[in-house]
């Protein structure tokens, strides 16, 4: 088709050139463009069969899609300055054997000087320092230099406090496959790793989405054991026992850590359900309490917050212990944004100022 289309025009006479030159390249155009659609097309649907093939055929595939999944998002977290806050050092803990986990430990800012080509005994003795330190677990997907969560360690620097955030295993560098009491063993190694260096600090546990709910399994095995958290900040949280209709396969394990993957996969990935029972938690918990959340939240609606908070009040038969912070919907805040919110370090600093009391 394309080569009669060029005939035509070597044959046009001489006055029409220009307007017949204008028709073919329109022409030659369509067509290429209608050969790049039916390629993709023919892609798409190759791609779409070898996702429902392959899983089945080779499970170990699937596997592979979640130990690797560090390498899609493309960032060297061994080299936290590049990526965030340039007095952060990485390391690596091991949970339990075959576990590794990367942490990267942010000093308050007014260290940032001092700080400079320091190395982990450095960092790990100043956390002694008499410095409040905060222990941020993550939410779902992605890894430590996601862009709010670089976000929230700024603020607890800049406040002055210590900020320590974990990938847990499975997800970013970390090494180890994700189960609920595998993050919540984490979670406890890391704060007791923590404790024994800042000792006498006030030591509080920051919760993101699907952190939250391992900041509360971990604050009720802590007060089990004796020895509670100083304080809890629950953010964007989840009752997985109370979730809209629909949330629950939503909220499936792997949909957290891969919500575009799980097109492809929700066969292989189905049974993977979470619990996380934070409303049977705060039911246990006598930690002073802050629950942050945006009105707009689209993953976790703001009413959940509400009943959270009206259960630990109950639960606490206290007003001062537990304090909601509901920021509007206007702000665009959604799910992760809290950080942006210019209220936010006062807020944080005034629950601090609560536990000295
Ligand atoms: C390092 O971080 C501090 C605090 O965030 C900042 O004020 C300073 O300009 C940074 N220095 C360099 C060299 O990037």
């Amino acid at each position: 088709m394309r080569r009669r289309v060029d005939e035509a025009a070597g044959s046009g006479r001489t006055e029409e050139k220009p307007v017949k030159a204008k028709k073919v390249r329109n022409v030659r155009e369509r067509s290429s463009w209608r050969v790049w659609l039916k390629r993709t097309f023919l892609v798409l649907c190759v791609l779409y069969v070898a996702s429902r093939v392959i899983p089945r055929l080779f499970p170990a595939f699937v596997q592979h899609m979640v130990y690797s999944h560090a390498i899609l998002w493309f960032v060297d977290l061994s080299r936290p300055a590049d990526l965030a806050l340039n007095h952060t050092v990485n390391m690596y803990l091991s949970s339990e054997e075959g576990i590794t986990l990367g942490v990267w430990h942010t000093v308050p800012e007014h260290k940032w000087k001092e700080a400079q080509g320091k190395d982990l005994e450095w960092y790990e003795k100043s956390l002694g320092d008499g410095s409040p330190v905060f222990i941020y677990l993550h939410g779902n997907t992605n890894n430590r230099a996601a862009p709010h969560r670089i976000g929230v360690a700024n603020i607890l620097s800049s406040l002055g406090y210590h900020a320590v955030v974990m990938d847990y295993r499975g997800f970013g560098d970390s090494i180890g496959e994700p189960t609920e009491p595998g993050l919540t063993t984490d979670a406890l190694y890391l704060y007791n790793w923590v404790k024994a260096r800042c000792k006498d600090s006030p030591l509080v546990i920051w919760g993101h989405s699907l952190g939250t709910g391992v900041a509360t399994n971990l604050a009720v095995k802590l007060q089990e054991q004796g020895k509670p958290v100083d304080g809890v900040i629950l953010e964007g949280a989840f009752n997985s026992l109370r979730l809209p209709e629909g949330f629950p396969h939503a909220f499936t394990w792997y949909y957290w850590k891969f919500p575009y993957i799980q097109f492809f996969f929700q066969d292989s990935m189905k049974n993977n359900k979470l619990s996380f029972p934070s409303a049977e938690n705060l039911k246990k918990m006598t930690t002073p309490l802050l629950i942050l959340h945006s009105k707009d939240d689209h993953l976790v609606p703001y009413w959940v917050a509400e009943e959270l908070y009206s259960i630990a009040k109950t639960a606490m038969k206290s007003d001062d212990r537990v304090r909601l912070v509901l920021f509007d919907g206007s702000h665009g805040y959604l799910h992760n944004g809290l950080y942006r919110d210019p209220a936010l370090p006062g807020i944080i600093r005034t629950f601090m100022k609560s536990l000295e009391v």
